[in-house]
């Protein structure tokens, strides 16, 4: 695995896999990759695995990007205690097959003058975490385009948990022609069902217990689903009463946003239908957590 933290050496290795020269060259590779901010968990193994099974592991080169993105964090935020973990993150990311272990600086991603922001439409940005997070999609489209023109991938992947900045990635991604084929997968979960996250490291044990009303509700909510038949008839706001009257029961869990979504716009539901995003988002303690569940029988 090689590390590389100058922007135009990341461009000249990806320009020189996909054109067949050089070092990382031998055979029109396809450039692979996945974006995070580090402090790398089993869930990213799983988007890396993920990666390698796109194509054959001799015609890829498989570019993990590390960067905790300043412009994606509210004022109040946690950038500053965001968990960094470099050494480890370079060996999780050389054990699970990545080629390229991308670590730009901040002062290289955003110089001086630095201007740009790539903004989405309120009907996508403001919705869920978007309500409470200002400007945290605009920061995400902005640092994902700059990654998908610094390193033109073909195909880049990442994780369903994150399911609105998945949706706003494809919008980017369509709206501005960047022709990056977009791979999403599946949350992955601890055995307790609790989704794995870079934050839930920040929880104390108590509140890991607490949070696991968060899965619990999901569940709850797959089960009402199938027993309403999934034709329609069972109302949104009778579900979310539901689940909300579970989470309250839990005095360490406070909900910022339940709801039932539209999966490709966000917008709000009267009836949950087949295809319906459940999104969501809660503080346990200090921590702010999200989860999501596709609704289907
Ligand atoms: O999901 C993340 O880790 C980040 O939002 C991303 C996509 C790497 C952009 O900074």
């Amino acid at each position: 695995m090689e590390v590389v933290e100058r922007i135009e050496e990341m461009t000249e290795i990806s320009k020189r896999a996909r054109l067949r020269v050089g070092t990382w060259g031998g055979g029109g590779k396809s450039v692979i990759l996945i974006p995070t901010m580090g402090a790398l968990h089993e869930g990213h193994a799983a988007l890396i695995e993920k990666a390698r099974s796109l194509a054959g592991a001799s015609r890829q080169v498989i570019v993990l990007s590390v960067f905790v993105n300043p412009k994606q964090f509210g004022v109040n935020e946690d950038l500053a205690d965001y968990p960094r973990t470099l050494e480890a993150d370079k060996r999780i990311a050389k054990a699970a097959g990545v080629d390229i272990f991308f670590n730009p600086k901040a002062e290289d991603v955003y110089p001086e003058g630095f201007a740009t922001k790539v903004d989405i439409d309120d009907s996508l940005s403001k919705r869920l975490c978007g309500r409470t997070r200002h400007g945290h999609f605009t920061g995400v489209a902005t640092i994902v385009t700059k990654l998908f023109n610094i390193i033109r991938p073909d195909k880049a992947v990442f994780g369903l948990k994150d399911y609105q900045q998945l949706l706003i990635i494809r919008r980017i991604n369509e709206d501005l022609n960047l022709e990056v084929d977009i791979v999403g997968v599946e949350t992955l979960r601890d055995p307790d069902g609790l989704a794995i996250s870079s934050r839930n490291t920040y929880l104390s044990d108590k509140e890991r217990r607490a949070a696991l009303v968060i899965p619990k509700v999901l569940d709850m909510a797959v089960q009402m689903f199938k027993e309403s038949g999934g034709g329609g008839t069972l109302k949104a706001e009778a579900m979310k009463e539901k689940l909300l009257k579970t989470i309250e029961k839990e005095p360490l869990v406070v909900v910022e946003y339940i709801e039932l979504s539209a999966p490709l716009t966000l917008a709000p539901v009267e009836s949950v239908v087949s295809g319906t995003l459940l999104a969501i988002a809660v503080r346990v303690g200090k921590t702010r957590l999200i989860d999501n569940r596709i609704l289907t029988c």
